[in-house]
């Protein structure tokens, strides 16, 4: 395995840089990619910048550049459901792009000559990040909506819940990475450490949560997961 760790921002992957063993870094399409091994796993960290172009990007250049087999997604996600408290993580199932709309030439949703309106992860690679999580916080396993939007107004994740009862959270990234992943056939999964509810105070939450939290839970489960 060659593992590519992804997250949106430097806080979500805090620690992993430096855990690195005889780190090699190159700089290509703006972003920053080091190499090297991370508790006796091959691995490959990069930021992708926030959003699903530049996450898209970043997963392809993974593959294709720097030859990963397998992709890792951590970082912080809004709740998309009462049960998903702040602090919590949600590993995902599947994700889908819920900004994505081609009706009426396909259904909402739907990614056009796929078929498919949301992605599964790998059933393996997710299996064990969350027994990596499972010792830290409480996990949850689902549904996970990624979109070009913060949400952080109570109508906009109440209208997004009513499209998607199934929904556990929401952030900006991770269903472009399970789009690339698919296309290329590469296995994929994805962990996020619940930051804020998603509504009108979500902007301070998250603000407050990225500074202290995220990059402890983050480090902890990444360790977990490559000494497993
Ligand atoms: N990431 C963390 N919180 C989020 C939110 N409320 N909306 C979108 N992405 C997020």
């Amino acid at each position: 395995m060659r593992l590519g760790i992804i997250s949106a921002l430097a806080e979500e992957q805090q620690g992993l840089i430096e855990a690195l063993q005889s780190p090699a870094r190159h700089v290509h399409g703006m972003r920053e990619y080091t190499a090297g091994k991370l508790w006796e796993i091959d691995a490959v960290c990069v930021l992708s910048r926030i959003g699903k172009v530049a996450a898209a990007m970043t997963a392809a250049i993974l593959v294709e550049k720097f030859g990963v087999t397998h992709i890792v997604f951590t970082g912080v996600a809004g709740s998309g459901d009462k049960n998903v408290k702040v602090g919590d993580i949600v590993v995902a199932d599947s994700l889908i792009q819920h900004d994505f709309d081609a009706s009426p030439l396909f259904p909402k949703f739907e990614i056009p000559l796929t078929g498919l309106s949301s992605f599964a992860t790998d059933v393996a690679l997710t299996d064990r990040l969350a027994d990596a999580a499972s010792t830290i916080t409480r996990v949850h396993r689902g549904l996970i909506a990624s979109g070009d939007q913060f949400i952080g107004k109570l109508g906009q994740i109440q209208t997004l819940k009513a499209a998607l009862p199934d929904l556990l959270a929401v952030e900006m990234e991770g269903a472009a990475v399970a789009q690339v992943c698919f296309e290329l056939g590469i296995p994929f999964a994805l962990i996020r450490t619940i930051s804020d509810n998603a509504n009108d105070d979500a902007a301070v939450d998250f603000m407050h949560f990225i500074k202290t939290v995220a990059s402890r839970y983050a480090f902890d489960v990444i360790q977990n997961f490559c000494k497993a």
